[in-house]
């Protein structure tokens, strides 16, 4: 049976969107072969009954096209209506498939729809409050009981409902993270809303359904309002009000009752505030909460307490606003602790047994006052006693909860969240005042698309924690650790987003950082190092604003968008910022040198201008043989950057510009191509008379340089094959083993392919010595290390992440290489299969959810056989391509299509969609 699945905005029902123009796309499932879509039937319709009678249609769309999406051209939408929407496909076999009725509804498609006011409350910090620093210059951790903090707020107002309610929802934003209740019962399931963006430019606003709270009556609308990413201590060093400090609350209720008639409450001067039962909350620190000053009335009707004051009505506006209707920070998962023990007497520590970014809830029977504990961290030391691994200020992450003397008290930390595996706890009287204890895992809710499985657990373990690095960094924004900083640092995005996307739909979350992207894009054309960029980073890495590898982000990013779901719109979008990021590299190569150079003659001063050699610039950070001493367990993590920031910024002005030249072809503009194609051979020109020798070797000995010029194709074919060989005399020499940066690592194992280098390649992906990912698997890692020594061999631990996805990027090269899935044509419209049957695996699996559907490829040793099976999606078509094979046996696979060529020991087989199986023998 054939099936089709759609979607509006990348999503299933979307419920609040806010574009009056959604994209419509589907995909086709079914089991039958060769399958194309010739043409279709779109119909949008304002009820289930005028969609199926085919009346009063908004949109009817009828098209002879393969496009499996389609950006809505219908009547008008309006503002907080639901819609139905359906498909007839034809398909190239005559059949035509009826689609189920999917739904969308909108939120607010008008900024005149907000007539509510912002209120504020509140908040005396200094701006900014710089952190206390060491002899040395570096951030110094503070005692929980020195750092000034502010409290949480509640908010209140009553309001009556006289008449029964047929529909009501509640549209709501903060300066500061908010959390809604009515009559004091929490509404909803987000998670630190309204979340991190570069709240200039969009600040995002939450939609929930609240019909069912409103009996007639008289109600409580209760908000607690918290400092959150607006004003709270965020970032490297802890700055806060980094967004503002004055915490404010936007809320609209709307309200259409059973008859017919509609009504709206918001926020306004008749809202009051008092401060609440949190002590305070922040999201690095934690929060403090004294369940005895807890008034449950406050949030009940009636409440005329002391202590209320007036909220004051903000002139805000409403033109930063934007809808999320989808993405949002959830609790994911709960675990429960896989062992407890004692400590020191007074202290019971929790094991999760795996690190991730959340929060617990806990069960506590204390007495009146008592004050219980809970500091979180990643590590424990070599005798298996609790540290705390973090050490910049204000990390403290440590909750605090003082007792009401309830019998029993359930808390869940609601304004912060912690990067962790182990709790410890103190201040219970006996571990039995603890009754429970669970983590709950968050992070940004989106669609798993890809699986990968193996023959070899180690790498199972691996992908494991590869995606437990995502989910624990995908919070609102792309962080680099949860624990430490929290904050989109472009360059570990560059180089995971390839792996991201292959194990999540990234489209919404990565289109909407790319926003804040755009708008942090400095007027030179300069991409700052994190996005958003908040004020502590530019006075931490002062004079640092963009690095190359960072910033390409802006190039890099959009394209890996394009090609895995083959959406232009992401490269028109984003066309404009990648131009100036790219105008201002071109700029500053041609007007700037090192003083060394100034005054240099003859053709050398030409190329001089096409090389990128000024700034500060990460370089290849954190190449292990330049930063880590396995013997002492220090880093020095400015090693690689001094070492490589001369020759890295070349590189990847080449490589963005060569993407540009791609980009621009794809958007026709022709003379662009052909702008940034000559610049492209400029550079490559300067790059191979600067940093290449007269015998032809790079004039460098690191791994990652050989791998970026190989990779990114910037040196001449002569050359090139000297690399390829010079780069395998340098993993031999370090003995197997990878000596790659942030930059480089990404690339390694497939420039080790390409060099005909498998021998190599496999044994740097099966060493299980430091530094590679096997090492950090053989040391019991359940997560992504920041680097690869944060555990020593001798279990010494240190004070970097244990949570940081980037080195996790070796994630798309196993879907790529091991499971074979490769994409020809943007969205894998054309798609490629060509495991490596040669890996010394028996068997693998791996699975992508693509816009067309699933894709899918397995692989297995049976005897002397290897049995290979794939899936096309419908409207796709693929070409399988096997190496190193002697004979394949089609089975039920169609002749035509396909080669067997014995001198290259190669096969070919061409398919369209449906399943096929092949049975190959490899040469022997
Ligand atoms: C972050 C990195 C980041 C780097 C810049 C660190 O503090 O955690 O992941 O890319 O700084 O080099």
């Amino acid at each position: 049976m054939s099936q089709v699945r759609l979607f509006c905005e990348h999503e299933k029902n979307p419920i609040g969107i806010d574009t009056k123009r959604p994209l419509f796309s589907w995909y086709v499932q079914s089991e039958k072969r060769n399958l194309g879509q010739v043409a279709y039937i779109l119909r949008v319709a304002e009820t289930k009954e005028d969609l199926m009678g085919g009346r009063n249609l908004l949109w009817e769309y009828i098209s002879n096209s393969e496009e499996m999406n389609i950006i809505y051209k219908g009547q008008y939408l309006i503002s907080e209506e639901s819609y139905y929407w359906n498909l007839k496909v034809t398909l190239n076999d005559g059949e035509q498939i009826e689609s189920d009725i999917a739904k969308f509804e909108t939120s607010f498609l008008d900024m005149d729809c907000w007539k509510a006011k912002w209120i504020s409350l509140p908040k005396s910090r200094k701006i900014p409050d710089r952190p206390p620093l060491d002899e040395e210059g570096n951030a110094m951790p503070i005692q929980l009981e020195e750092i000034p903090m502010t409290p949480a707020y509640q908010v209140r107002r009553d309001f009556s409902i006289e008449k029964k309610v047929r529909r009501a929802q509640i549209y709501v934003t903060s300066h500061g993270i908010y959390q809604v209740l009515i009559d004091g019962k929490r509404v909803g399931a987000n998670e630190l809303a309204p979340e991190h963006t570069q709240y200039r430019v969009q600040l995002l606003y939450q939609r929930y359904e609240v019909e069912d709270y409103l009996t007639v009556g008289v109600h409580t609308i209760g908000i607690l309002l918290a400092d959150g990413w607006y004003s709270g201590r965020i970032g490297f060093a802890g700055d806060d009000c980094q967004y503002g400090n004055t915490l404010a609350v936007l809320l609209q209720m709307q309200i259409e009752y059973e008859d017919g008639s509609k009504d709206w409450i918001g926020t306004d001067d008749k809202f009051q505030y008092s401060i609440s039962a949190y002590a305070y909350a922040d999201l690095f620190v934690g929060e403090k909460y004294d369940a005895r000053l807890f008034n449950k009335d406050f949030f009940l009707p009636g409440f005329q307490g002391e202590g209320l004051l007036n909220t004051k009505v903000l002139n805000e506006g409403y033109g930063n606003l934007k809808a999320q209707a989808s993405n949002h920070i959830k609790v994911i998962e709960e675990i429960t602790a896989v062992d407890i023990w004692e400590e020191y007497g007074d202290a019971v520590v929790v094991d999760f047994g795996v690190v991730i970014a959340g929060k617990f809830r806990t069960i506590l029977c204390g007495k009146s006052g008592q004050e219980v504990r809970f500091e979180c961290s990643e590590i424990l030391d070599n005798t298996g006693k609790f540290i705390k691994n973090i050490q910049e200020s204000y990390k403290n992450q440590t909750d605090i909860y003082i007792c009401s003397g309830e019998k029993e008290e359930v808390y869940e930390p609601m304004f912060t969240y912690h990067g962790f595996r182990y709790i410890k706890v103190t201040g219970l009287k006996n571990k039995n005042e603890m009754k429970e204890i669970k983590a709950l895992v968050l992070s940004s809710e989106m669609k798993k698309t890809g699986e990968f499985s193996c023959s070899d657990d180690r790498l199972n373990q691996l992908q494991k924690n590869i995606f437990r690095s995502q989910l624990s960094n995908m919070i609102s924004i792309p962080t680099d650790c949860p624990q430490r900083e929290k904050i989109g640092w472009t360059g570990d995005v560059q180089i995971f987003a390839a792996t991201a996307c292959f194990n999540q739909d990234m489209r919404t979350f990565f289109y909407r950082w790319l926003a804040d992207m755009r708008a942090e894009q400095l007027e030179d054309g300069q991409i700052p190092i994190a996005v958003p960029y908040l004020g502590g980073y530019k006075r931490e890495f002062e004079g640092i604003t963009s690095s190359a590898g960072w910033s390409d982000t802006a190039v890099i990013l959009p394209w890996i968008l394009y090609c895995y779901y083959g959406d232009r719109s992401v490269l028109e979008d984003n066309y404009d910022m990648m131009e100036k990021w790219v105008r201002y590299i071109q700029h500053t190569a041609e007007t700037k040198n090192p003083e060394e150079l100034e005054n240099c003659k003859g053709e050398r001063v030409e190329h001089l201008r096409y090389i990128w050699n000024t700034g500060f610039h990460f370089g290849d950070w954190l190449t292990p043989s330049v930063s880590i001493n396995l013997e002492t367990g220090t880093v020095d993590m400015m090693q690689s950057a001094i070492l490589t920031m001369d020759i890295v910024p070349t590189l990847f002005f080449f490589y963005s510009t060569i993407l540009l030249s791609k980009i621009s072809k794809i958007l026709y503009k022709k003379e662009k191509q052909y702008f940034y194609e000559k610049l492209a051979d400029k550079i490559k020109e300067a790059f191979c008379y600067e940093y290449v020798d007269e015998q032809g070797d790079i004039k460098s000995e690191l791994q990652g340089i050989y791998v970026l010029s190989l990779q990114f194709g910037i040196l001449k074919p002569d050359m090139e094959k000297k690399a390829r060989k010079r780069l395998a005399e340098l993993i031999q020499k370090n003995h197997g083993k990878l000596d790659t940066g942030f930059m480089s690592v990404p690339y390694i194992l497939d420039v080790l392919k390409n060099s005909n280098e498998s021998t190599l390649m496999y044994q740097m992906l099966f060493s299980e010595e430091c530094p590679s990912w096997l090492y950090e698997i053989k040391m019991g890692a359940t997560s992504i290390w920041e680097s690869w020594q944060a555990v020593l061999p001798d279990g010494r631990s240190s004070s970097l992440s244990m949570n940081h996805y980037s080195f996790g990027c070796v994630g798309d090269w196993m879907y790529r290489n091991l499971a074979g899935i490769q994409m020809l044509e943007p969205g894998y419209k054309k798609i490629r299969f060509a495991p490596d049957l040669c890996a010394p695996l028996e068997w693998v699996k791996g699975k992508y959810i693509s816009i067309y559907g699933d894709i899918r490829c397995e692989w297995e040793k049976k005897g002397v056989d290897i049995i290979v099976a794939v899936e096309v999606p419908v409207n796709t078509a693929a070409e399988i391509v096997l190496d190193n094979v002697e004979e394949v046996r089609l089975d039920d696979v169609p002749a035509e299509g396909f080669t067997l060529c014995r001198e290259m020991k190669k096969a070919f087989v061409c398919v369209s969609s449906g399943m096929y199986k092949l049975k190959v023998r490899l040469c022997s």
